[in-house]
């Protein structure tokens, strides 16, 4: 397992990390999902000095009603084909996990799959998603439901139902 800020990834990491996301996502890992990528942590797991399994953790600012929330945002999850099922996600969620509880008030991460992050101990949000833009809130119908967080203890308290939003960002702004 190794951990690297992205500034510290050398330029060979960062193609082999691309190159896995590439196959992990079946060419649907596009430049706009590996720009959302960068700026923070990247969690992988390594064999033969190829990264197999990996995930970042990148800042971003979530607001719950009007309560703004320095979050660790997880992006770009994906395990090489023939090594799945080996729980080597888990382990990168793991180490992820950890650094949002040692650096964030919160952790956040938007995924279509149905089961996978509610059984890492993820909770799904319940409540209407927003962005926040130069002209105010917007509503982001089509992300309900897809987002889930991690509590740590400054989180502890927050309301599933309550509206939630993230600050605008290029690309897909959840
Ligand atoms: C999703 C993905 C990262 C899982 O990687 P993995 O290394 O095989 O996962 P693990 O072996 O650590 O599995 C952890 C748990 O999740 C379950 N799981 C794995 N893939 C799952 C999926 N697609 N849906 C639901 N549950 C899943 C496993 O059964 C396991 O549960 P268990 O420990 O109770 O048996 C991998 O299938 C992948 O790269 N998919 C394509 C990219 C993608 O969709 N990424 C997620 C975007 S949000």
């Amino acid at each position: 397992m190794r951990s690297r800020s992205t500034a510290e990834l050398t330029p060979s990491e960062t193609t082999r990390v691309r190159t896995l996301l590439d196959e992990a996502f079946e060419g649907r890992f596009t430049d706009a999902l590996w720009r959302q990528a960068l700026g923070g942590v990247h969690f992988f797991v390594e064999e033969d000095g190829v990264p197999i399994s990996h995930a970042s953790v990148v800042p971003r600012l979530l607001a719950v009603r009007d309560r703004e929330i320095n979050t660790g945002y997880v992006e770009a999850v994906g395990t090489r084909h023939r090594d799945r099922g080996k729980g080597l996600a888990r382990r990168i969620l793991a180490a992820a996990q950890r650094h949002i509880a040692d650096t964030y008030d919160l952790g956040a991460l938007h995924s279509v799959l149905p089961t996978f992050y509610e059984h890492l101990g993820w909770e799904r949000w319940r409540g209407p998603t927003f962005v926040r833009t130069g002209s105010g809130l917007m509503r982001t119908e089509t992300d309900d439901g897809c987002i889930h967080i991690w509590r740590v203890a400054a989180s502890a308290a927050l309301d599933l139902d309550d509206p939630i939003s993230c600050e605008w960002r290029p690309g897909f702004v959840w």
